[in-house]
């Protein structure tokens, strides 16, 4: 049986982890076989990988590199836990995944979309999400809920955080049957129940 992929979108800050914990508990509720997992992560090497995106020390990686190491996240989610999980009949929920890239090192990095959706096409194939919800919201707003130590992505100017979101209503329009914008100004609840209403729009639950 061939299962369903879902990936949750948006700036820093936006609320993306409370979102997926909440459609995963309200999945699992309704008897679905629910697989949650991250990028950069969710394998023994991309957590690694995680490490060396994201910290602070050190040499920076050119924007082609980092382009390349988020991809290589990606490739090895892709091969050892999306597409065998998908095999299996499973809801995959993915914290961030490809458009992630595209808006962050395609867009805010300015290496191109159509860069970004090439490289990473070439090895996910047919794995491109059936639904993406994208929260939108102002980054001056939500990266005022950041608490604790910033991450290097996390602590970039204002202006390429609004970049990123620039880059997010882009791919809004470049794919507007899979990417699905939803306001993350308001409540969590409120943010839950318009993502609930488009899954059941996009045909993924039927309940
Ligand atoms: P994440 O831990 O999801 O950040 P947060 O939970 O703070 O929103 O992601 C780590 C950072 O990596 C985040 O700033 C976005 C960035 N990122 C990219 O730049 N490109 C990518 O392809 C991915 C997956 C993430």
């Amino acid at each position: 049986m061939k299962g369903k992929f879902i990936t949750i979108e948006g700036p820093d800050g936006a609320g993306k982890t409370t979102q997926v914990r909440k459609i995963s508990d309200y999945l699992k509720s309704k008897g679905f076989n629910v697989l949650v997992t991250r990028e950069p992560g969710g394998t023994a090497l991309g957590e690694k990988l995680r490490e060396v995106l994201l910290t602070s020390e050190g040499e920076s990686p050119v924007p082609e590199a980092e382009a390349l190491i988020y991809a290589a996240s990606r490739a090895q989610l892709v091969k050892k836990v999306i597409e065998p999980a998908l095999d299996d009949g499973f809801i995959i929920l993915c914290d961030r995944f490809v458009d992630s890239s595209l808006a962050y090192q395609g867009w805010a990095r300015g290496l191109g979309i159509e860069k970004l959706a090439d490289i990473n096409g070439w090895f996910l194939k047919g794995v491109w999400p059936d639904l993406t919800i994208v929260l939108d919201i102002d980054p001056a707003q939500s990266l005022k809920r950041i608490s604790g130590k910033k991450d290097r992505l996390e602590s970039e100017a204002l202006e390429f955080h609004r970049k990123v979101r620039e880059g997010f209503l882009k791919l809004s329009e470049i794919y507007p049957d899979r990417i699905k914008v939803v306001d993350a100004s308001q409540s969590p609840h409120e943010i839950f129940k318009t993502i609930l209403f488009e899954l059941k729009k996009s045909g993924i639950i039927t309940l």
